[in-house]
């Protein structure tokens, strides 16, 4: 059985005050709601990590993850937090290639395959970001597009360690537009990508790897995109930064 999970990425957002507030708001909405079967995880900047991970406590089914981390374990590269550090603080989970990464920091395939290597290493679960950029699409080549995403970053790893990645397909073109994919749109893809998973890695593997959709997910189109066989769950932007909106979409499976 693969996992569900709803995973808010607050990005550079919030400050300690807003972050704390926001943290705590969650904790006790989800106390009240005793969800059993779905795993929520807060992926904020690094300098929120310890107070959020304070408040979380042992909040059941609220986890804590990271946006980011080196591709390094240690050493002299100023300004970089490695995994093994996020799991001192108590992260489980970590963002690994996020569009805004590839895209403003120039992060490749290649240093992709080095940073889930970390994470991997250091006891947390990758979710590993892939999608494409609207010509693409346009010139209907996603699927190939984001197929070769995964094999370049992921497929020399061996089946036990992909057996603890998890994927987040996230079409570039929705990402902080309001133009979520449809979740007709999002099914095929995740279903290619499960089909791409199983090519290399076994049909039982693929079967139980979670799959996230990201791209202006909100707590009126979450239930949708969560009733597709294919989708697992989500990474949230925007809507994470709302506790409510947060809440509900966890609640939407
Ligand atoms: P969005 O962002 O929900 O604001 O579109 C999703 C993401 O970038 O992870």
């Amino acid at each position: 059985m693969r996992k569900k999970i709803v995973a808010g990425n607050w990005k550079m957002n919030l400050n300690l005050e807003e972050g704390q507030k926001l943290t705590s708001e969650i904790v006790n909405m989800l106390k009240d709601e005793n969800i059993k079967d779905v795993i929520a995880v807060l992926n904020p900047p690094f300098v929120h990590l310890y107070p959020v991970k304070k408040l979380i406590g042992d909040t059941p089914n609220l986890f804590l993850g990271s946006q980011n981390c080196s591709d390094k374990a240690s050493g002299a590269f100023t300004g970089e937090t490695s995994a093994g550090m996020l799991a001192s603080f108590g992260a489980t989970y970590v963002i690994i290639g996020h569009s805004e990464r590839r895209e403003y920091f120039k992060e490749s395939n290649q240093l992709l395959t080095e940073k889930t290597k970390q994470a991997l290493t250091n006891g947390l679960t990758p979710i590993f970001c892939c999608g494409e950029p609207l010509n693409i699409r346009e010139a209907e080549s996603h699927e190939a597009y984001v197929k070769q995403q995964l094999t370049e970053s992921l497929f020399d790893f061996s089946p036990e360690e992909m057996s603890k990645i998890v994927i987040a397909y996230e079409p570039i073109w929705a990402i902080g537009t309001g133009r979520t994919a449809s979740s007709d749109q999002a099914q095929e893809m995740h279903a290619a990508l499960r089909t791409h998973l199983a090519s290399k890695f076994g049909q039982e593997l693929a079967d139980n790897i979670s799959i996230l959709y990201g791209g202006s997910a909100n707590p009126g189109n979450a239930k949708e995109l969560f009733s597709k066989p294919d989708v697992d769950g989500g990474l949230i932007g925007g809507a994470s930064l709302k506790s409510r909106d947060f809440v509900e979409i966890v609640k939407s499976f």
